[in-house]
Order: structure tokens, then C-alpha cells, then sequence
């Protein structure tokens, strides 16, 4: 019998294809994640915007779609954006994708919503500009604290590089081109571009991409954070292939979006997949929904580093204990359930450990002498593993949180992440320690799976 992929408390569709969030906001006493839906099919032949609402960042409801792929402008795709509430109303800014002759041809649009139900489209606010190709999308807005607002917009030149651009509005309605925030010498598109300021410093979060522009397929894309000087500067373009960090070292993590809580969090979701493979690969066959978004994680700064933790509303969540057993393996948990969190602190940065996750769909192992961390799984495009291993000078925690098909690890408080999607193949959730320090505390805690 097949395990069921479904998730306990991570945002996905009921059926079709989930990728970018977008649009996330809190309004009028809810939090909106929209988010890219393919609702016809688990492929990326049709895009809208679906959406899910919450009170309280763990409990979603699931509430349809909000934009429609229904006029010239955006008929061959509501692409991805961002959301901001403007003297009561919801606005939703987007990417209008279309295609004339074959060429494709971007729109920044707009759409209002009044009750968070119903979206009226304004149209579209601009074109590309001149010296841009039609990879010019994903629309993030600030505002800022002069008054007015900044939208940063993912680009590709006409030389066939990317490109970060900026524009300026006096009040979220009348856009101008405000010069190019960055560009890159490397990578052919960049894609969801944000910025915005965290502990009093500007970030910069994009995502460069290769891409194959005659067969307009991605090639290799992730997702960056960098802490800048000072806020764009036009005079000064940033050179977007240098000075960043990656966000998450796992396997499926793109696309990220954060937006602000009423009582002043940074709070991320990124797309939870792996680009490509899908629906097409025994992990989506026979399920009627394709990826989710990863779980709400509150960014702060360490200095010039860029972390995150899970947000304080999943931690406070009540959940069950589970003891461990000492075998001669190491300590090992038998939750009954796979939706759960599993913290370790006070390891000891000299020692080895290893973590196994149900029999082996997902493993971690901490090298101490050679100062890496190494994360497996089991692939499910035939045999094998997919493998990252990635330098961390001293393991001092770490923090992993499982639903029934993901595992994200934060280690040393949110220095580091990992997210994945994992193959359920076991039908016996476990979790093995190996190389723990006999005093380090640790906690297995089973979550409500409601
Ligand atoms: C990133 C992306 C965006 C685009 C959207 C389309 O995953 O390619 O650049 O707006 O997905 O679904």
C-alpha cells in the first residue's frame, strides 16, 4: 500500500501543480499566501493564482484561485508577485505573461481586492523597458520608510544576461523606472528578486538562473540572500555574482518570499520542489498534487549572515513527547506518525553524528574532522542518492522538522538549512541518533497532524 504523500501542516493544493509563493501578506486579520497553481494539471502549462488564508500562520484554508490566465495580457500565465495593503486595499502585483508570434511579451499588472475574496484586475501598470528581453517578471514591492514604494523586478538583458531593476511610486499606482539594482556577468535570468530591510540593514534575496534561452528551459536555478552596505543605488549597479549565500543547502528550495507580521517579523516561505522530474516520477505518480511551499520560517541576522528559524506559532504548537530507546546503533525514536520535530542541543562539536530518518529515506551526517555536513536521500528517479555536502565549522544544535513527505533541518540555531521533499517508502516512521553526547539534551515531539 502506497503511503500518503499529503502533508499535515505545510500549504499545498488539493490537486495541479504548486510553485512560487507569492502575494504573502496579513490583511485585514488573516495571513493571504497566494501562491503559482497549475489547477488543470501537475505540469507548468497554466499558471494562476491560488491561495490559502490563516489565522495564525499553521492552520490554512484552502480557498481557490485568485487570478485567472483570462485576458490578452496574462494569457499565457499569471505569473509570479507580491502583495501590500495601500489605504485599506489588497493590491496584488504580477507578472501578465503572454506570447505574440511566438515571443514573449511581460506585463507588471495590478489587481485589487477590497474583502480578500475577490480580485478586480486594474490591467497593466508597465511594459518591459527598452533593453530587455520578455524574461523581465516577478514584481516584489516595499514600501518605504520616505513614503511611497520600491518594486524590484527579475530580468533578463537584451545581451542575455540578468538583470535585478528597480522602479519608484508615489503611491503604488504610478510606477517610473528607477535605474538597475544589479546585473550579472554568469547567469542568463534572474527570477524573484526582494528586497527589503531586516534589523536596519537593506537585503537583497534573488534567484540566478541558467538558462537555455532557444529552448526557453531552466537549466540550474537557486536562491540567494546577500546583507548590502547601503540601499540600490543605480550609479552603482551590484555585481549579483559575488557576496551572496545560498538560503538552504537542501535539495528543494526556490523562490523565496518573506513578508512582514504585524508585530514586525521577517517571515519566508520558498517553493519546496525539485525543478525538475515531477509530476512525472514515481513520486507523483497516483498523488493528485505536485509540491508545497516550505514551512513559515522567521529570518533574522547573525552580523553579515542571513538566517532562519521556524516561526514561534509551529514552536508553541502543543505536541506529544516520544521517548527513545538506546540500541547498539545509537538512540533511536519510533513516532508512529511523520509529522514531527526532533531538536538536539549542546552536541559536542569534536564528535561525529548521524541522523537516519526512516530507514534511510533521508540522512545527515556531521563530519568533525573534516568540519562538513553531508544530507542523502534515497532518490526516486531510480536508484541512488541525491548527496550536498557543505562546510560548517562546529555542529552545536540542530533542529529538524518533519511532515509526512518533507525534513527541514536547521542547525546551529538557523545558520544553516536544509529542506527536502523525501520518497515515503517506509511505512514505519523512525529516527536513529548515532555519536550523541550522553549529556545533550534531546526531544522527539509528535505534531497534531489536523
Ligand atoms: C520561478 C518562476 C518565476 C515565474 C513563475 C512562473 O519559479 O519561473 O520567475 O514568475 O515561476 O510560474
Amino acid at each position: 500500500m502506497p503511503i500518503s504523500k499529503k502533508q499535515s501542516w505545510h500549504i499545498e493544493p488539493p490537486w495541479g501543480l504548486l510553485n512560487d509563493p507569492n502575494g504573502l501578506v496579513w490583511y485585514k486579520g488573516n495571513y493571504y499566501a497566494f501562491f503559482q497553481w497549475n489547477r488543470f494539471a501537475k505540469d507548468h502549462s497554466s499558471k494562476a493564482w491560488g491561495f490559502a488564508t490563516s489565522p495564525d500562520l499553521v492552520h490554512w484554508q484552502f480557498r481557490g484561485s485568485a487570478l485567472l490566465p483570462d485576458q490578452l495580457y496574462d494569457a499565457q500565465g499569471v505569473y509570479s508577485g507580491s502583495a501590500l495593503e495601500i489605504d485599506g486595499r489588497l493590491c496584488l502585483y504580477y507578472t501578465g505573461n503572454a506570447k505574440q508570434q511566438g515571443r514573449r511579451i511581460s506585463h507588471q499588472c495590478l489587481a485589487i481586492s477590497t474583502d480578500g475574496r475577490h480580485f478586480r484586475k486594474e490591467g497593466p501598470l508597465f511594459a518591459a523597458p527598452a533593453g530587455y528581453t520578455g524574461h523581465f517578471r516577478d514584481p516584489k514591492v516595499l514600501a518605504v520608510l520616505q513614503g511611497g514604494y520600491q518594486m524590484v523586478v527579475g530580468a533578463q538583458r537584451d545581451n542575455g544576461l540578468g538583470a535585478v531593476v528597480l522602479y519608484t511610486s508615489p503611491d503604488g499606482f504610478r510606477w517610473s523606472y528607477g535605474g538597475v539594482v544589479g546585473t550579472s556577468r554568469e547567469y542568463q535570468m534572474i527570477e524573484c528578486p526582494e528586497l527589503f530591510r531586516l534589523e536596519d540593514a537593506p537585503v537583497l534575496l534573488y534567484c540566478p538562473q541558467h538558462r537555455d534561452n532557444a529552448a526557453d528551459t531552466s537549466l540550474d536555478s537557486f536562491s540567494v540572500g546577500r546583507v548590502l552596505d547601503q540601499g540600490p543605488d543605480a550609479s552603482r549597479p551590484l555585481d549579483l555574482d559575488t557576496g551572496w549565500q545560498r538560503l538552504d543547502e537542501g535539495f528543494d528550495f526556490y523562490a523565496p518570499q518573506t513578508f512582514r507580521t504585524p508585530d514586525g517579523r521577517r517571515i519566508l516561505f520558498a517553493w519546496m520542489s525539485r525543478l525538475e522530474g515531477e509530476a512525472e516520477t514515481a513520486f507523483g505518480a497516483g498523488e493528485p498534487r505536485i509540491h508545497c511551499l516550505t514551512m513559515p520560517r522567521e529570518l533574522f541576522r547573525r552580523g553579515q549572515r542571513l538566517c532562519q528559524r521556524p516561526v514561534r506559532e509551529l514552536r508553541e504548537l502543543p505536541g506529544t513527547p516520544v521517548p527513545g530507546e538506546t540500541t547498539e546503533s545509537g538512540r533511536l525514536y519510533r513516532p508512529f506518525r511523520r509529522a514531527f520535530r526532533f531538536t538536539a542541543t549542546e552536541l559536542a562539536a569534536e564528535r561525529n553524528l548521524d541522523l537516519t530518518l526512516h530507514e534511510g529515506e533521508w540522512s545527515f551526517h556531521y563530519d568533525a574532522a573534516a568540519h562538513t555536513v553531508t544530507v542523502e536521500r534515497r532518490c526516486w528517479t531510480g536508484p541512488g542518492q541525491d548527496t550536498r555536502t557543505v562546510p560548517l565549522s562546529a555542529l552545536s544544535s540542530l533542529e529538524l522538522w518533519c511532515d509526512q513527505s518533507s525534513a527541514e533541518l536547521f542547525l546551529n540555531g538557523g545558520e544553516q538549512v536544509f529542506s527536502a521533499r523525501i520518497w515515503p517508502a517506509s511505512s514505519q516512521a523512525s529516527l536513529l541518533i548515532a555519536g550523541l553526547p550522553p549529556e545533550s539534551p534531546v526531544q522527539l515531539t509528535l505534531l497534531p497532524d489536523d
